[in-house]
């Protein structure tokens, strides 16, 4: 696969890739394939607004809608909600270790039982959308390359295409999520591995990528690498991806990132105040002089100003 066919995406997060970090990193990186926040078939099939978490702009483009659940019949309902808002495509989630998520029996929990995932798979390419997974290597302390290999086979069969791996164990128990993210050990070898014992799927590499040297280092053994907290830590690493990938000539300028993000506070208007914009903006200066003075003027949103107000202020001094 040449490098311009090659993906680079941004890794679905809770509370942080919402539609207005999502716009602000599309700002910065034309060519990333976002996510969603996972949305639970529950909240989007039974909660009073659905609509208020499928709602996206258009600049988003490619997004991927990730979901969470075990029921093969609401997968389906959501496939159709996701061709209805024109998504590009949806991903399963068998990756998260939430005590909450282990209580419904989804997330992480499903990587033992890869014949339920396949159905799950099945019923999500009923609305003909494209249709990725991610997971993770294994669960608990069972380090298991054989056990990996049997579950993307079994899941494949389903005729998904596209498997995401978070290159760790999730452990079930006796980690919180955040920990379950830095202790088991990541095993980027695995995920090669399975590239090329399955050279026919898509195969993306996920877990612990900060630097363009380390992502640009996997892509001549896997389809593609997906960035998760790097990527909303310090979001210029995805323009530099970008450019080490040859899609770009040069960086793009903070100046001109406000510029564009105040042009999509304005279409907001008072609807969006200034904190729920300004929560994700505090990478924009990492590691370059002025990130201080930034996150301290970030400290000044408050909720009874617009975000477009706030965006204006900010040109005044940083711009
Ligand atoms: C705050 C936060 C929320 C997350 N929420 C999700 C989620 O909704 N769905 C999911 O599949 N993974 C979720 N993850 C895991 C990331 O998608 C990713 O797999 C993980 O952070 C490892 O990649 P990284 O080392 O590049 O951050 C979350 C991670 C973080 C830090």
């Amino acid at each position: 696969m040449a490098m311009n066919e090659k993906i680079l995406s941004v890794a679905p997060m809770l509370d942080w890739t919402d539609r207005h970090c999502r716009h602000f990193l599309r700002l910065i990186c034309p060519s990333c394939v976002l996510f969603t926040e996972m949305l639970t078939t529950n909240a989007l099939l039974l909660g009073r607004d659905p609509q208020r978490f499928l709602e996206y702009s258009a600049a988003e483009h490619p997004l991927i809608l990730q979901v969470g659940g075990d029921d093969p019949e609401a997968m389906r309902r959501v496939s159709w909600l996701a061709r209805e808002y024109q998504y590009d495509g949806i991903n399963l989630n068998v990756g998260c270790p939430s005590p909450r998520v282990q209580k419904g029996s989804f997330g992480a929990c499903l990587m033992a039982t890869p014949e339920h995932v396949a159905e799950l798979m099945a019923a999500l390419a009923d609305s003909g959308l494209a249709i990725s997974i991610k997971h993770r290597l294994g669960l608990d302390r069972e380090e298991n390359y054989a056990a990996l290999q049997q579950f993307v086979d079994r899941v494949a069969q389903s005729g998904c295409r596209h498997f995401i791996v978070h290159a760790r164990n999730a452990w079930l128990k006796g980690l919180n999520p955040a920990e379950n993210r830095e202790i088991p050990p990541l095993r980027w070898d695995w995920v090669q591995h399975l590239k090329q014992d399955f050279p026919h799927l898509q195969i993306e590499i996920n877990g612990g990528f900060k630097t363009p040297a380390t992502v640009l280092e996997q892509y001549p053994y896997v389809d593609g690498v997906m960035i998760g907290r790097a990527a909303y830590h310090n979001p210029l690493l995805l323009a530099e991806v970008e450019m080490a990938m040859g899609r770009r000539a040069q960086l793009p300028e903070r100046g001109q990132i406000l510029e564009g993000l105040m042009t999509y506070a304005e279409s907001w208007g008072e609807a969006l105040p200034a904190p729920r914009l300004s929560r994700h903006l505090h990478g924009l200066y990492y590691g370059v002089a002025g990130a201080g003075e930034w996150r301290r003027f970030l400290g000044t949103a408050v909720l009874n100003e617009s975000a477009a107000d706030f965006l204006r202020r900010a040109l005044q001094q940083f711009a």
